[in-house]
């Protein structure tokens, strides 16, 4: 197993590859995996110093969490290479491809790892945040049924997509949510796994927790954060609650009766019971294992 498949993803902190003072607290925060970002949350002119402090950092392994994923400039811009070129000898955990248009974004920068033999456990991820993603979807999660492709994750870029589309961002999100929505239903096509985008208002820890929890009710497996404080709401509102582990463990014991094997379907506490309700809760208390 890689060290992405079977992972909690409840809590994944952005640290601008430019704070060495963030990326010094990395492995000692309690987040799931760190994105360590030389794109967006480094001013143009500190690109040079970002590359060196992710270089340094790398090289002291006890500083480094255990996922560890970097944030890459679009293979577009005049960055990109050098900074994929970077990324990929550092052999993190995953590399994240921003501004994704196409599936040929992805299978091009697969194409470059794999010519410089990358080993397979870098893995790719891909932020949805441009109209054109959200268009091609589809095809661009259908990549996670290839290995090859490398492709683990989709990571919602709410701030891009708002900018891009010209939607109004309100507190409920509402404008957002078909395409956050979408963004999940693409992950689940694709067996991928889906992390929501950041909240900005990082000090209204009542508000995040809310949307943390809708994020959590959408499917989403966890959600991308910019601050320590956003870590232990995320970890809380996606493991999966005591109630659900209840419910989950009462329908594995109630199949595993002797009466009940080999039915289908069965009855508990007035409620109809499946197998495939069976499946869905060996996945839960598999997750709240992990969690
Ligand atoms: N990762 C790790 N540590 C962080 C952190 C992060 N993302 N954000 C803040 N911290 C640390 C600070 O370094 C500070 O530690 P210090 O006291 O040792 O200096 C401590 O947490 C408290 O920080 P605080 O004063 O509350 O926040 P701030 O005003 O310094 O920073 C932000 C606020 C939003 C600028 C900062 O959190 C940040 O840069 N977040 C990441 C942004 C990002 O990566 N965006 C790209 C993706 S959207
Ligand atoms: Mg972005």
């Amino acid at each position: 197993m890689s060290m992405t498949a079977g992972r909690p993803f409840r809590s994944v902190l952005y640290m601008p590859a430019s704070n060495t003072r963030a990326l010094a607290k990395a492995a000692t925060l309690g987040c799931d995996a760190v994105i360590v970002d030389l794109e967006d949350a480094v001013a143009p002119g500190d690109k040079d110093l970002a590359r060196r402090n992710l270089k340094d950092w790398f090289s002291a392994r006890d500083a480094k969490p255990a996922v560890t994923i970097i944030r890459i400039n679009a293979l577009s811009t005049e960055l990109g290479a050098d900074d994929l070129s970077l990324a990929r000898s550092l052999e993190p955990e995953g590399i994240l491809l921003p501004k994704v248009d196409t599936p040929r974004d992805i299978l091009e920068a697969g194409d470059a790892l794999d010519e410089e033999a990358t080993p397979e456990t870098t893995k790719l991820w891909a932020m949805v945040e441009t109209p054109k993603a959200m268009l091609n979807l589809g095809a661009i999660a259908e990549l996670g049924r290839d290995p090859a492709s490398r492709l683990a994750g989709l990571v919602a870029g709410t701030n891009d997509l708002a900018k891009d589309t010209g939607v109004l961002v309100t507190p409920d999100r509402r404008y957002l949510l078909p395409w956050l929505m979408q963004i999940v239903l693409a992950a689940r096509a694709g067996g991928l796994v889906a992390l929501d985008g950041v909240m900005n208002e990082f000090r209204d820890l009542d508000a995040f927790g809310r949307e943390c929890t809708e994020a959590a009710a959408m499917g989403f497996d966890g959600k991308t954060l910019i601050h320590p404080a956003q870590i232990e709401p995320a970890n809380k509102a996606f493991s999966p609650s005591d109630a659900a582990v209840a419910e989950a463990q009462a329908i594995v014991e109630t199949f595993a009766l002797p009466e009940n094997a080999g039915k289908g379907v069965i009855s508990l506490d007035g409620r109809m019971v499946e197998r495939l309700h069976l499946a869905q809760a060996e996945r839960l208390l598999a997750r709240a294992g992990r969690a």
